[in-house]
C-alpha cells in the first residue's frame, strides 16, 4: 500500500516544493534510512505548477524514470491518489500555501504532513492552522525548521517557540 505524504503550510514561500522536490530524490535513489530505491507518484495541487515545471526541467535534462507526475486539483486529487497508488510506493503532494478546502480533502488520505517553517512569528502562527487540519483529519504531521542558521542555540530557541506557540 503506498503511503502518502502531504507537503502542506499555509504560509506561502516556507520551503514546501522545494523540501518535496530533495526529498523525492532521496526516496527514489534508496536514501532516507530504508536502502532500497522507490517509485515515487508526485502530484501538483498548486496552480502556480512549480514541482511540474521542476520534473519538465528534470526529464528534459536526465530523463527521470523513478517518478511520475500528475497535475491534479481540488476536485480531481481523490481520483488522482488512487490512481498514483497503482503504480507508486510513495505518493508525494504539494500543495499551495492557501488550501484551506482542498487541504481538509488531501488529508483524509494522508498518512503523514510534513510542514516547512522559517524562523519568523508570522510563519509560527501559519502552522498552527495546517497543524490543527492535520489533527482533525487524523494525520500524523511533523514540522521540518527551514533556512534556521546553522547555529545551536538559534534552533533551540524556534523549537522551543515552536512548542510554545503551534500546539497540536
Ligand atoms: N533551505 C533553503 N535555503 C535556501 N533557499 C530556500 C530554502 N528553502 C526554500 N528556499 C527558496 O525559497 C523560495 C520559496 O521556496 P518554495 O517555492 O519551496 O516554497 P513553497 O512553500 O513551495 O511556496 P508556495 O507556497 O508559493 O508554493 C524558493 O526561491 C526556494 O528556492
Ligand atoms: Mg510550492
Amino acid at each position: 500500500m503506498a503511503k502518502v505524504l502531504t507537503f502542506a503550510q499555509q504560509k506561502g514561500g516556507s520551503g514546501k516544493t522545494t523540501l518535496l522536490t530533495q526529498l523525492a530524490v532521496v526516496y527514489a535513489s534508496g536514501g532516507g534510512g530504508v536502502g532500497r530505491k522507490r517509485r515515487i507518484g508526485l502530484i501538483d495541487l498548486d496552480p502556480q505548477r512549480t514541482l511540474t515545471s521542476w520534473m519538465d526541467e528534470r526529464i528534459r535534462g536526465r530523463g527521470e524514470p523513478d517518478m511520475d507526475l500528475i497535475e491534479s486539483s481540488e476536485w480531481r486529487v481523490g481520483t488522482d491518489i488512487g490512481k498514483a497508488a497503482r503504480d507508486s510506493d510513495l505518493i508525494m503532494i504539494d500543495c499551495p500555501g492557501a488550501a484551506d478546502v482542498m487541504l481538509n480533502r488531501v488529508l483524509r488520505e494522508t498518512d503523514l504532513v510534513i510542514s516547512p517553517v522559517q524562523p519568523s512569528a508570522p510563519d509560527v502562527w501559519a502552522t498552527r492552522a495546517t497543524l490543527r487540519a492535520a489533527a482533525k483529519q487524523g494525520a500524523d504531521a511533523r514540522v521540518v525548521l527551514n533556512r534556521v542558521p546553522p547555529v545551536a542555540w538559534w534552533q533551540r530557541k524556534w523549537r522551543r517557540c515552536l512548542r510554545r506557540k503551534a500546539p497540536s
